[in-house]
């Protein structure tokens, strides 16, 4: 296989995690090789098409349990809950490159990069949970995290915004915090994963505000109000809540005028 979008209908199709992650690797292989071809006269399929495994079981937000960084338990459920965020991130990755034609080359390389990575993140948390003796699947996830692909199956912008500029953002909000706890615990191991992690996740996000403003300017589209507009739009319950990392989101791209607007 040698098409981008063949490999992405093939992703979508199949059934069993360790095969996604091994296509996902095949796409990025080729790519890198200068064998990855990016035209397709095939039309794109439905995003009600996409599935998802069997398991984890999926249950909305308010019905998780709870979780608490203090005991052994707790901690295999946190790490349960990033290993579904970077699975449905491998899907975003996917689903952003295939959905979305005719743009530049670089914008579906970047992606495929992008998914990549992500598959190399579920895969570190995954050998890190089953050390807990814990596998994906085992316990329930959030179902929430694919709702904003399906809102914006239609909108590059919309999807720009939300994914990138939106949920992976309040990873670099969030996830500095948790590394210092982990840090007081002692455990060296899950520090150096979710340094790993953010480390990538600034660059998703940056990707994702140099392609959202690319998008504007082809659009004529005043990029930070287009940006508020399509939160307004897309976010439910009005505006992400703070505290936001100010540092981190401006080396991903965002100006401080977009933080000022999103903590006011
Ligand atoms: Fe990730
Ligand atoms: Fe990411």
């Amino acid at each position: 296989m040698k098409n981008l979008f063949e490999f992405a209908e093939a992703f979508f199709g199949q059934v069993n995690v360790d095969e996604k992650l091994a296509l996902t690797h095949q796409a990025w292989q080729t790519c890198i090789a200068g064998e990855l071809t990016f035209t397709s006269d095939r039309p794109v399929l439905p995003i009600e098409r996409v599935t998802f495994p069997e398991k984890p079981e999926l249950l909305a937000p308010r019905q998780m349990p709870r979780r608490k960084l203090t005991t052994p338990d707790g901690i295999a459920a946190f790490f349960h809950a990033i290993a579904h965020v970077e699975f449905v991130a491998i899907y975003l990755a996917w689903d952003i490159l295939y959905r979305f034609r005719g743009m530049p080359e670089q914008f579906y390389q970047d992606w495929l990069r992008v998914a990549d990575e992500e598959a190399q993140h579920f895969a570190l948390i995954r050998t890190h949970l089953l050390a807990m003796q814990v596998d994906y699947g085992d316990l329930p996830a959030h179902s929430g995290l694919w709702d904003h692909a399906k809102d914006t199956a239609d909108d590059l912008p919309g999807r720009l915004a939300m994914v990138p500029r939106c949920m992976e953002a309040r990873g670099l909000d969030v996830t500095p915090a948790l590394i210092e706890k982990f840090k007081i615990l002692g455990d060296d191991a899950s520090v150096a994963i979710l340094t790993r992690i953010l480390t990538d996740e600034v660059g998703h996000v940056e990707l994702g505000s140099y392609w959202f403003k690319f998008v504007c300017q082809q659009r004529s589209f005043e990029a930070e109000a287009k940006y508020r507009e399509l939160i307004d739009r897309y976010y439910v319950g009005g505006k992400p809540k703070g505290p936001f990392n100010r540092e981190l989101r401006k080396v991903a791209g965002f100006s401080d005028a977009e933080i000022d607007w999103l903590e006011c």
